[in-house]
């Protein structure tokens, strides 16, 4: 191994770094509204079964990949596998990456947009239709959303270049707990909105009617974009924990925090939407069309508290985003950096620019590029369909084969507790079969459902 490779100065580090990963737009914008419009408690019951049961063994294959082959995506199938063509699955982590960051950053450019607007001028007076126009202004004129893509995505490059412990590290332990926080508080807060316990129920009552196949497929799909499988974030991050930190209470308290944050979200997000009166199955538009609209309402009698509430709402958002952003970002720096033996500095502006240039096209996706179509998708839903949907899947299967068929099990176990923790070795056995057996059938049963009309 590389002795100068870089590590997280502690378990903790690697946890924060891979909760802030995990915890990203997919809880805060995309989890509410699935649980609203696929039936509920339903859908989150089966979203906690699926994320302890399933996608947490998923995990652990992932990490154990990268923690035993000390690499990143590329470098650490090269040096488990060598002479196979298994480098491949990290050349596809290292695609997948590369378009995720570019139409995650556009999103969160909104994010940031949207905070600058909350603490320089607020949302006042805002109408349900002047929401959405200001939405529309957002996203789909030319240069706003351009600018704030590049702000975005340019200091994710910074904290990059910054390394390791000086970036990702000290960025993440700063930012979690602090989003933690914040988001607990404005729960509170949505919690205490007149009406708001309608949206409680909403979320509690199991609904029945809206239960079908897709449920599941949606629930597992959800589960593994949001503790971020199958791109090699896990792996990538894994490779840069100490040899003494173990994986298993590592991933246990990723999904745990994980898992947390996006009930705790929905929590935000719906009560505050039932409480103005609107509809939670309005889908993606819920962040950045209902919310302001919610705040700039509440405005009229408590202006200071809904001020503050904006632009910690708005913050949280940001936070969440750019700490799931750099973990991408990173998949792509460690294979130019330790692959190509190219600089930090000088990978991370490559990736930066290659980025930004998809990036602007996925943002005009929203307007004057919006006739242009692939395959029936604008820019943006195409690259966002073959990733998450496609891509991610692919990975994620290719990892627990490699881990279950591939490996042998001694290498696995030792990388999952480090034989310290006896305790936690008890339940590898348990892991492992899900990572041999059950996960690979269920991943291509998910995979097939994307052809399922
Ligand atoms: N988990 C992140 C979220 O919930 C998204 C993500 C996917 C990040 C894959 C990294 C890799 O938004």
């Amino acid at each position: 191994m590389d002795s100068n490779r870089e590590q997280f100065g502690s378990r903790m580090a690697a946890v924060l770094a891979l909760a802030g990963s995990a915890v990203g737009l997919g809880n805060i914008w995309r989890f509410p509204y699935m649980v609203g419009e696929y039936g509920g408690a339903i859908f989150l019951i089966f979203y906690l079964i699926f994320t302890f049961f399933l996608s947490l063994p998923v995990f652990y294959a992932e990490a154990i990949i990268g923690k035993k082959g000390r690499k990143g995506a590329f470098g650490s199938f090269s040096a488990l596998a060598p002479g196979t063509n298994w480098k491949l699955v990290g050349v596809l982590c290292i695609v997948s990456c590369f378009i995720i960051t570019s139409y995650y950053s556009v999103v969160g450019g909104w994010a940031t947009d949207y905070l600058a607007r909350s603490v320089a001028t607020g949302f006042e007076s805002l109408s349900q239709s002047t929401a959405t126009s200001l939405f529309s202004k957002v996203s789909s004129s030319v240069w706003e959303p351009i600018i704030a893509h590049t702000v975005f995505l340019g200091l994710a490059a910074i904290i990059i270049k910054l390394g390791i412990k000086n970036g990702i590290e000290k960025f993440t332990k700063i930012t979690m707990p602090i989003l933690f926080v914040l988001m607990i508080l404005i729960m509170f807060f949505s919690l205490s909105l007149d009406g708001a316990k309608e949206g409680v129920k909403y979320m509690l009552r199991p609904d029945f009617s809206k239960f079908s196949a897709k449920t599941l497929a949606f629930a597992l799909g959800q589960s593994f974009f949001s503790l971020s499988l199958g791109m090699g974030t896990v792996l990538t991050y894994a490779s840069y924990m100490r040899d003494e930190d173990s994986i298993a209470s590592a991933g246990l308290y990723t999904s745990i925090f994980d898992f947390s944050f996006a009930l705790i979200s929905a929590f935000v997000v719906i009560p505050a939407v039932f409480a103005a009166g609107l509809e939670p199955g309005a889908g993606p538009s819920l962040v950045f069309e209902s919310l302001p609209y919610i705040f700039s309402k509440m405005g009229q009698t408590a202006p200071v508290l809904s001020r503050v509430v904006t632009i910690f709402f708005f913050l949280s958002v940001f936070f969440a985003a750019i700490t799931s952003l750099i973990s991408m970002f990173e998949v792509c720096t460690a294979h130019l950096v330790e692959d190509r033996k190219i600089s930090r500095t000088k990978a991370s502006l490559i990736i930066f620019f290659s980025c930004w240039l998809l990036g602007i096209l996925c943002s005009l996706s929203f307007g004057v590029l919006e006739d242009i179509k692939l395959f029936g998708y604008t820019i943006f839903s195409f690259f966002d369909t073959l990733a998450s949907n496609y891509l991610m899947t692919l990975g994620a299967l290719l990892f627990v084969l490699f881990v279950g068929w591939k490996m042998d099990r001694e290498s696995a176990i030792d990388q999952f507790s480090m034989r310290k923790s006896r305790k936690r070795e008890k339940t590898f056995p348990y892991f492992y079969f899900v990572i041999k057996y059950v996960a690979p059938v269920v991943i291509i049963a998910i995979f097939l459902s994307n052809f399922i009309k």
